[in-house]
């Protein structure tokens, strides 16, 4: 029986997850998996009404569950950063999801606009560090509002938070098992201290990994070499902050944000699926967003729990349904959202 922690979130999140639940009810009676899912109401709407992000014990309580399973958490009546920090970054750092990942697949029948790429040039993943860098909230104000005002934000690299995140791009990419490369991604050339210790943490562990290609590139090299020579890649791993910039192109060179899902993985302990595409408020409650990102969202938490034959399978149904849309785009796939989670329901 897996716990799994539901928070459907703001804007068009409920309507996804709606979605992908369906499609794990239908997977989990096909293959025998007990699923007890516990709703949470944490967003903007509750933040609006009661000042609350996360309610004193929300922390607690979610250790006590396998997964959390996410729609989306941004509201256009909140000001930027509160819910960011107060919800999602809270909860990311204060379960150690230190690892976020984001496979980049361009699947058949999908648009992408790199020209005269396929889904074969286009299958990598990205493994960002999710729990430091520039993400730490570290930093201050000097002099505030004043001519001489000063403002400091710090990145922080531990030699522990870097090696964590190395070690688990290098057995991910052995167990890929695909071209079997893994390339850093950082900025050696500028961030001298910083990246220094990624470099060198880097080139200890690929020691420990002679079955797995190391490799190495600037992050700005990176974004032409993912629009040009995407193929280049197997698996990509990087700091918090350029892995949440690369992965925004990425989503867009795999088809754009109804399709791009991500994992914020503890592999010690609970870890939260969420589709990244955000909340998208103009859309919300129209029937019209994509369910497929929500939905590979569910897929990547069952490889994550260990099922890998139901994940495999939502896959296959997935892919099948996005074989008959006529578009990944909001309002142009040629069916409503719950239309969508009906196809891949049946596919299963
Ligand atoms: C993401 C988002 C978040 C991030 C924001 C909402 C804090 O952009 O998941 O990529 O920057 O990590
Ligand atoms: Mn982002």
């Amino acid at each position: 029986m897996y716990k799994i922690a539901v928070m459907p979130g703001d804007g068009t999140g409920p309507e996804v997850v709606n979605e992908g639940l369906k499609v794990l009810k239908k997977a989990a009676a096909k293959f025998s998996i007990k699923f007890d899912f516990k709703e949470f109401d944490f967003g903007g709407e509750r933040y609006l009404k009661t000042g609350e992000t996360l309610p004193e014990g929300a922390i607690e309580e979610l250790r006590g569950f396998q997964a959390i399973y996410l729609g989306a958490i941004g509201h256009p009546d909140v000001k930027p950063g509160i819910l960011e920090t107060g919800i999602l970054l809270k909860l990311r750092f204060s379960l150690e999801q230190y690892i976020n990942l984001r496979p980049i697949k361009l699947y058949p029948n999908v648009e992408t606009p790199l020209a005269n790429k396929k889904p074969e040039d286009i299958d990598f993943v990205v493994v960002r560090e999710n729990t430091e860098g520039l993400y730490c909230g570290v930093g201050g104000f000097f002099k505030k509002g004043t001519p001489d005002e000063v403002a400091v934000q710090q990145m922080i690299n531990t030699r522990k938070g870097v090696e964590r995140c190395i070690r688990y791009a290098f057995e991910f990419t052995r167990k890929r098992n695909r071209e079997k490369k893994l390339t850093l991604c950082a900025k050696i050339n500028v961030l001298t201290y910083a990246h220094d210790l990624w470099l060198r943490t880097f080139n200890e562990v690929a020691a420990e990994y002679p079955d797995v290609k190391s490799d190495y590139a600037h992050v700005d090299a990176i974004t032409m070499w993912m629009v040009k020579n995407p193929e280049w890649f197997d698996v990509i791993v990087t700091t918090n902050m350029f892995g949440d910039i690369i992965t925004d192109l990425g989503a867009m060179v795999q088809g754009g944000m109804g399709i791009a899902a991500g994992g914020n993985i503890n592999p010690h302990g609970v870890s939260m699926f969420e589709p990244i595409g955000g909340s998208a408020p103009k859309y919300t409650g129209k029937n019209v967003i994509n369910p497929i990102a929500a939905i590979l969202a569910a897929q990547m938490m069952l490889a994550q729990l260990g099922e890998q034959e139901a994940a495999a399978n939502v896959e296959k149904a997935a892919v099948a349904a996005i074989g008959k849309m006529k578009s990944m785009a909001a309002g142009r796939m040629g069916y409503t959202t719950s239309e969508v989670g009906d196809l891949v329901a049946e596919g299963i």
